[in-house]
């Protein structure tokens, strides 16, 4: 594959190393000036060794001057139930879109299951997505990742959860795509994640993330104020 001088490609981590996907560069680690972003960030994975949640612990300590990540859970979450919904959200439920709705971002690491993704990513999703009109992912920058032991590195996975996010007016980070394969070498014993490559894309991803949530946001506030110009 073509690789250009001064370019970390991104973004499949695979064994034979990086692997170019897309021509843009990722920008190395460097601060957001100015910014104070807090990003929700959660795993579809409920088991203790996950390593998507390790991977975003390891996200956690990469993350940029200005950006601030917390690890939320998503398994106390119940099964999504319209007749449950209508007697009002369980606390669980509750406390879940109060984080995304304060968060300026959410940070997604996805398993692949049976080629999509796991069901209770799925279901955090549906209560996400809810009320119509009121749901607290309607425009919200959401970032994607993934890990599998696989060689494929949830890459299938996160197409799905892409289109599930596009459905729901979530607005997904373009690129880089984030996809570990063979997770179990990228990790040691104590779930840290050692691959010096993937913690280097891991990084570009998010600062790259950070802008562009910031950049979003001053183009919807531009637009903003070109509409109350128009309507004087
Ligand atoms: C029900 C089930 C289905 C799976 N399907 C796939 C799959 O389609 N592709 C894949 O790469 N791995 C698949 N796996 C393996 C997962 O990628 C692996 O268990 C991974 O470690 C799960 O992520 P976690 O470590 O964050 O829990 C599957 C695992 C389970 C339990």
């Amino acid at each position: 594959m073509l690789r250009r001088p001064g370019r970390v490609p991104a973004a499949v981590v695979g064994d034979a190393g990086i692997e170019t996907m897309a021509n843009e560069p990722i920008q190395g680690v460097s601060d957001l000036p100015g910014a104070e972003l807090r990003i929700a960030a959660f795993a579809g994975s409920l088991r203790r060794a996950s390593f998507n949640r390790a991977l975003l612990h390891a996200a956690r300590e990469l993350a940029p001057e200005g950006m601030q990540i917390d690890v939320i859970e998503i398994g106390d979450l119940p099964l999504f139930n319209a007749d449950v919904e209508a007697e009002g959200d369980p606390p669980a439920v509750e406390a879940f879109k109060a984080q995304l709705r304060d968060a300026d971002g959410v940070l997604i690491a996805t398993p692949e299951y049976n080629d999509g993704i796991p069901g209770a990513l799925t279901n955090a999703i549906d209560w996400g997505s809810r009320l119509p009109g009121r749901s607290p992912l309607v425009g919200k920058p959401v970032a994607l990742l993934g890990a599998s032991p696989s060689q494929i590195g949830t890459a299938r996975a996160q197409l799905h959860l892409r289109q599930l996010l596009a459905h729901v007016h979530a607005r997904t980070l373009p690129s880089p795509e984030l996809l570990i394969a063979r997770a179990h070498e990228k990790f040691d014993d104590e779930l840290r994640l050692t691959d010096e490559a993937t913690r280097r894309v891991l990084a570009g991803l998010l600062t790259r993330f950070g802008h562009w949530i910031t950049r979003e946001r001053a183009a919807r506030e531009a637009d903003r104020a070109l509409a109350m110009a128009g309507q004087r």
